[in-house]
């Protein structure tokens, strides 16, 4: 994989640098929860205003389209604040999109000015990859920067569309990302335990099965291993499932390094109701409306953590339930440590994606992890063997 750095731009002040940053980042209590992604892009950013470009950066936030939301949303608002602090200096956030006067507005900067054009995601050309969409965004810069490592798996204006138009360069943290993957991904110690849970199920498919010739078992926790209880005909009450993941769930239940809770704790969201429900052959009700399955359970650590200590690579992504909530936690905390602990010297550990980030931080072991990737899907897709839409559009 050939790709250039930004090191390599030559005779870089005064010119107009559009950099795509992936500053999606988890809110909690309406507060970003962790600024892992803004810290990660901080030094490519850093090192072009201090060469005299004027930097202009294209992110998304959420999904505000799905929310209703059309024009402005508060989103952004918040990282220009946390990315002026870290940089310190001035991050001017433009709210709409209308290329006309954004067009003057980017023409006006000096060199080392730092502006973020609105959450991409807000305009409909963005997901759809559309091309005029593209081409009106690289109008806007004369260089293109991608240092959103997390996106890479997305094919969305800005991620492939844009760097058709204009001289491409890689961020410093996105070529740390693909360095770092890529060895685990063709050299990796065995044997290689995945731990992988959240929602997102029809992404994280992919993976599982690309995965499924790599690693030696895939512990799968959270509201992915809904999935698969509810293909084998359990019920789960409210419970999170996307029926197409179901479906693909079906298809993978005969594989054996596949390994799902022996049992999960079940209960209301705000905690007031928590009890411990086994997965049995015996009995198919796990839970009823308006419980759901919030957290593995007991067993379910224990016969994890037998195939953690196993592990010489260990990789991680997605919390094994409602983290947020104290009394749903203690699957995530447990494996957070027992992850950490056989990290660093022993395995090679790797965690990635912005929930994960934020649980190992919780649990104060992000430090004992070799390396935290930015990525959550496009880790995995990564890990998978997939070759990443970004990235693909990056070499040359
Ligand atoms: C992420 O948070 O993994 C990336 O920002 C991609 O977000 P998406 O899954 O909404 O495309």
């Amino acid at each position: 994989m050939n790709l250039r750095s930004i090191k390599e731009i030559k005779n870089i002040r005064g010119k107009r640098v559009l950099v795509r940053v992936d500053f999606n980042i988890p809110l909690e209590h309406g507060k970003l929860a962790d600024d892992t992604r803004i810290k990660a892009a901080a030094p490519t950013i850093k090192w072009l205003v201090e060469k005299g470009a004027k930097v202009i950066l294209m992110s998304h936030f959420g999904q505000p389209r799905k929310k209703g939301l059309r024009n402005k949303d508060k989103g952004l608002s918040m990282i220009v604040e946390r990315l002026g602090k870290l940089l310190k200096r001035d991050v001017k956030l433009i709210e709409e999109w209308d290329f006309a006067t954004i067009g003057k507005t980017v023409k006006k900067m000096k060199a080392g000015q730092v502006f973020m054009l609105p959450n991409l995601r807000l305009h409909p050309g963005e997901e759809k990859n559309n091309e005029a969409f593209a081409k009106e965004l690289a109008n806007l810069g004369q260089i293109y920067v991608n240092e959103a490592f997390s996106v890479c798996h997305r094919e969305h204006a800005s991620i492939v569309g844009v760097p058709k138009f204009l001289p491409r360069y890689a961020g410093v943290r996105l070529i740390e990302e693909v360095e770092t993957l890529g060895r685990v991904l063709h050299e990796a110690r065995l044997p290689l335990i995945v731990l992988i849970g959240g929602a997102k199920i029809t992404d994280k498919i992919a993976m599982i099965k690309t995965m499924t010739d790599k690693a030696s078992a895939i512990l799968v926790g959270g509201a992915l291993a809904n999935h698969f209880f509810k293909a084998q005909g359990y019920q789960i009450g409210a419970s999170v499932v996307d029926p197409k993941g179901v479906k693909i769930a079906k298809t993978l239940l005969k594989n054996k390094k596949i390994i799902l809770p022996r049992d999960v704790v079940v209960g209301t969201k705000d905690g007031k109701v928590a009890k411990v429900a086994e997965v049995t052959n015996e009995s198919k009700a796990l839970c009823f409306k308006p419980y759901a399955i919030l957290d593995i359970g007991p067993k379910t650590i224990l016969r994890f953590s037998h195939f953690i200590k196993t592990a010489q690579t260990l990789v991680w992504n997605g919390p094994m339930g409602l983290y947020e909530v104290k009394r749903f936690s203690h699957g995530t905390v447990a494996l957070g440590r027992l992850f950490a602990a056989r990290s660093k010297g022993i395995a090679f550990g790797v965690a990635g994606g912005g929930e994960t980030i934020d649980a190992l931080k919780k649990t104060g072991m992000a430090q004992y992890v070799d390396f935290i990737s930015t990525g959550g899907g496009a880790m995995l897709e990564y890990l998978g063997g997939e070759e990443l839409p970004g990235i693909k559009e990056l070499s040359y």
